[in-house]
């Protein structure tokens, strides 16, 4: 069984995804981190993420693996293990700035796929529901006022010690918003069949029991 869940950025998808995985035996796939490990390539190799005809270039020489280590994912760029050096915001701009590109999302589809193929998945994205997995059993759109996805993400960097203002992370979660949603290729949008859910006034366990019904069901 496949369960994708689309949203814009702060709206609790990994958490929710991380949690539903669990509770149902699946696993869970985050797919910015594949995103993010491209991105974090390309800061490596000090690209301007406006130089398409580059990115395109250095996309050939990328590949970008999953592993699950005790339930948990870790993603590998070129070998690497990077799943701690992806969640900076210095990456998250990056990232929202290269999925842009047609070549890029190329490079991540079968990854995508032939794990969603293989295994019981919760996917978790952008256009997760829309095009990677348009079979999927059941979508979920999952999002929550610009507000409390700001305060969100700023607790949890906060938590992680990264010196964080919330005005700052506000902007950049509009700024994201707006690219990912108005971009050429597949855009941030809910797919038809998906169901929505706003998250603002919901806690985290309403929204785990209610996804996990829809599930069952
Ligand atoms: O989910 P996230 O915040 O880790 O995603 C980071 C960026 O990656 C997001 O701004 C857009 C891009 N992304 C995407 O285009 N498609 C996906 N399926 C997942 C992420």
């Amino acid at each position: 069984m496949n369960i994708a869940i689309d949203g814009p950025a702060g709206a609790g998808k990994s958490t929710i995804a991380k949690l539903l995985a669990k509770e149902l035996g699946f696993i869970y796939v985050d797919t910015g981190a594949l995103y993010r490990s491209m991105a974090l390539y390309f800061l490596r190799k000090g690209v301007k993420s406006s130089d398409a005809d580059k990115i395109s270039e250095l996309s050939n020489e990328i590949e970008v693996g999953l592993k699950y280590i005790d339930g948990a994912q870790h993603v590998y760029l070129n070998g690497e293990d990077v799943s701690g050096l992806i969640r900076t915001e210095e990456v998250s701009s990056m990232t929202s700035a290269v999925s842009v590109y047609p070549k890029v999302r190329e490079r991540l589809l079968d990854t995508q796929r032939n794990i969603a193929a293989n295994n019981d998945v919760i996917m978790d994205g952008r256009d997760i529901g829309t095009n990677i997995l348009p079979n999927a059993e059941l979508k979920i759109y999952l999002t929550a006022s610009i507000e409390s996805r700001a305060e969100r993400r700023y607790k949890e960097l906060k938590e992680k010690g990264q010196d964080v203002v919330l005005d700052r992370i506000k902007e950049e979660i509009a700024e994201r918003d707006e690219r990912d949603k108005n971009r050429e290729t597949a855009p941030l949008k809910q797919a038809e069949d998906a169901i929505y859910l706003d998250t603002s006034d919901m806690t985290i366990d309403e929204v785990v029991d209610y996804i996990k019904k829809l599930a069952k069901k």
